[in-house]
């Protein structure tokens, strides 16, 4: 492995990081120590507050600080973020946007590395008259680009994709993607869960018009706490059915329809904020902020590489991208028997009890149908770690 950086790990505020070696930061990240401050002043506050002022002295205005903080990380300005309560639902929320069953333009392209999530909102779709283009894998790992590029056509509204895959970790061109499907008229979606806070992110260069996501894998932000970005320019044309009070410009007018959506990118709001999921993210974001994604990035680029190095160099089956442009912060190593190196994925039979004999030994990683191990050093991992842990696997298999 290339020298380790003067990166600040900050392993301390990570209380979680003594149980053993955490590569989970696909999944579940682990808990900041400040969290449990941020947590214990929301039960202050909830006990001072006697009346609505709750909202008007501070509840109102964090789901706001939390979105900016978000939009930083993903390379956009302020208010072009509004929290959801998950990525499903900020899906949801931009599927809500679009007339399917009216217009000529109702196709909308997804991928089959997409998250579940991403299926079956798309396929519910289909019943308001979405007409849904799944753009397939060969090798249960990448999709090559043009065939992403040419199923992008004058009849798509949306393409509508994850930047990483969580099964693969393969990483699409945003900037290709989004340049086709402006010129034919067409939006572009990212699901962003996996590569926000892991790798860096150019909400605004790319000219990308939705991401969504949320904080409790890379973002060490703990769960209920998800995203949604609009690019600025596109929040006024959108007018979501799936709403709410939240959405209006004047909510405590409480005021009759029709709807008037609000002028900001709280128009893609429905209901009560979750304001324990806000106090919970603070802190995870604001060391992922001090520690920098252009940093974390480099980090991870390192660390990968190396571990993909070392896989293949034992003739073990790597389930995620060589090129590090077409990868995430995982790596995936399948560990059923069967064919080796350079064949196509397969259904890896052993990843569970894998996952169970590393865990006895105190390495935490989890598994996916079809691509085996998912092992993600984050920026807090030491290189000791990430080799210690490899030797182990290596021992295991
Ligand atoms: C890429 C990706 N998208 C979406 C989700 C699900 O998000 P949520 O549970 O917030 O709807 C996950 C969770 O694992 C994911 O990895």
């Amino acid at each position: 492995m290339r020298p380790e950086t003067h990166i600040n790990r900050r392993r301390e505020e990570f209380p979680t990081l003594a149980s053993g070696i955490h590569l989970l930061s696909h999944s579940l990240g682990p808990v900041p120590r400040a969290a449990r401050e941020s947590m214990n002043a929301y039960v202050d506050a909830w006990e001072h507050h006697t009346s609505e002022d709750a909202w008007a002295t501070s509840w109102w205005e964090m789901s706001e600080q939390v979105g900016d903080h978000i939009a930083g990380l993903l390379g956009g300005p302020r208010g072009t973020v509004q929290i959801q309560p998950n990525a499903s639902i900020a899906l949801s929320s931009v599927a809500s946007c679009f007339d399917f069953k009216t217009s000529k333009r109702n196709k909308v392209v997804t991928s089959a590395l997409d998250f579940p999530s991403m299926e079956y909102i798309w396929d519910a779709q289909q019943q308001v008259g979405a007409r849904v283009q799944v753009v397939p894998t060969d090798d249960g790992i990448t999709i090559p680009l043009e065939r992403i590029l040419e199923a992008i056509d004058d009849t798509t509204c949306l393409v509508a994709l994850s930047h990483v895959s969580f099964r693969s970790s393969y990483r699409v061109d945003a900037e290709a993607i989004v340049e086709r499907a402006h010129r034919h008229g067409a939006l572009v979606l990212l699901d962003v869960y996996q590569s926000a806070g892991a790798l860096e992110l150019r909400a605004s260069d790319w000219e990308v018009d939705f991401l969504i996501g949320g904080t409790i894998k890379w973002l060490c932000g703990g769960p209920a706490c998800g995203y949604l970005y609009v690019r600025p320019e596109l929040q006024p044309d959108l007018q979501p059915r799936l709403t709410g009070w939240v959405a209006h410009a004047a909510p405590f007018d409480f005021a009759h329809v029709p709807m008037r959506y609000d002028n900001s990118v709280r128009r893609f709001a429905q209901g009560t904020p979750s304001i324990p999921a806000l106090y919970s993210v603070l802190p995870g974001l604001q060391i992922i902020e001090e520690v920098g994604v252009k940093m974390i990035q480099a980090e991870s680029r390192r660390r990968t590489e190396w571990m993909i190095d070392f896989a293949l160099e034992r003739g073990w089956q790597v389930n995620s991208p060589r090129q590090v442009k077409d990868r995430g912060g995982s790596v995936m190593i399948g560990v059923g028997r069967g064919p080796q190196r350079g064949s196509p994925a397969r259904v890896p039979d052993d990843g569970p009890a894998m996952v169970n004999r590393l865990s006895e030994q105190k390495v935490f990683v989890d598994c996916r149908p079809g691509v085996g191990l998912r092992i993600s050093p984050h920026f807090f991992n030491t290189d000791e770690e990430v080799r210690e842990a490899m030797g182990i696997l290596n021992e295991l298999i």
